[in-house]
């Protein structure tokens, strides 16, 4: 075919990160109320990655800056909230780290108040927090991102709805084509037992989006640290989201 090079076969496909029993809920959850208008009807079907997924372009590590991790320097003053780290390593299925994947978060300020437009509950605005970072996993697949605890925030899926505080993960693979979005939580949630989003994710993947409290990640007198892996396939792996699911 043309266009490839030479003795590249177009018939090359790199292995899919599929939808995993046992780690994703199902698509169609009726207690998470607007799954019901965003479960696919049909049957999925596979795309399998091809030279036109993985040979595209990428954003490029230059456009990446230290600051990016930083949520809490993006403005002229100082975020309100309780200041943290949260760091871990992007994992493939056998424990080898991926490394220079970008990954990109956004969360509510500290009163559970996202900067968009969507989001007009009661809770401040903070002039100093925007929510939103990105980094580049290091050779040793680990990122960093410095922050600020996100609020719990009402939404309207029941009465009285909750979301236990999370922060958003984005993450992309060699090619824009492999993004995979889910959510990290915080240890101790109160919030848990009525969130439909938490509890759709069978028991044992549901632990593994928990964040751990990691005292070497804190800084005296400063933040505190959060500890969080993610893993892209096999037995350990991490929930992700269908697309278009970025409550
Ligand atoms: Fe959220």
């Amino acid at each position: 075919m043309a266009g490839h090079p030479r003795g590249v076969s177009s018939d090359l496909t790199v292995p899919s990160y599929e939808r995993q029993p046992g780690v994703n809920p199902p698509l169609d959850f009726p207690e998470y109320r607007s799954t019901a208008l965003r479960a696919p009807h049909q049957p999925l079907v596979l795309l399998p990655h091809r030279l036109t997924e993985i040979t595209g372009p990428l954003l490029g590590a230059e456009r990446v800056t230290p600051a990016d991790a930083d949520l809490t320097i993006q403005h002229a003053g100082e975020p309100l909230g309780q200041r943290i780290t949260v760091s871990g390593r992007v994992l493939d299925s056998d424990g080898r780290p991926v490394p220079d994947t970008l990954i990109e978060i956004w969360q509510p300020n500290s009163a559970g108040r996202y900067r968009h437009v969507v989001d007009n509950h009661p809770a401040p605005l903070d002039p100093n927090f925007t929510g939103a970072g990105r980094c580049l996993t290091d050779s040793e697949g680990r990122y960093r991102f410095v922050t600020i605890k996100p609020g719990s925030y009402p939404w309207g899926n029941h009465l009285n709805a909750w979301r236990p505080a999370h922060i958003h993960f984005s993450l992309f693979g060699r090619a824009f084509a492999q993004r995979l979005v889910t959510q990290m939580y915080f240890p101790g949630d109160p919030l848990f037992f009525q969130d439909p989003i938490f509890n759709s994710v069978p028991e044992l993947a549901r632990q593994r989006l928990i964040s751990r409290f990691d005292l070497s990640l804190t800084e005296p007198e400063v933040s505190l640290g959060f500890a969080w892996d993610i893993v892209l396939r096999g037995r350990g792996a991490t929930f992700f989201e269908p697309p278009g699911d970025r409550r």
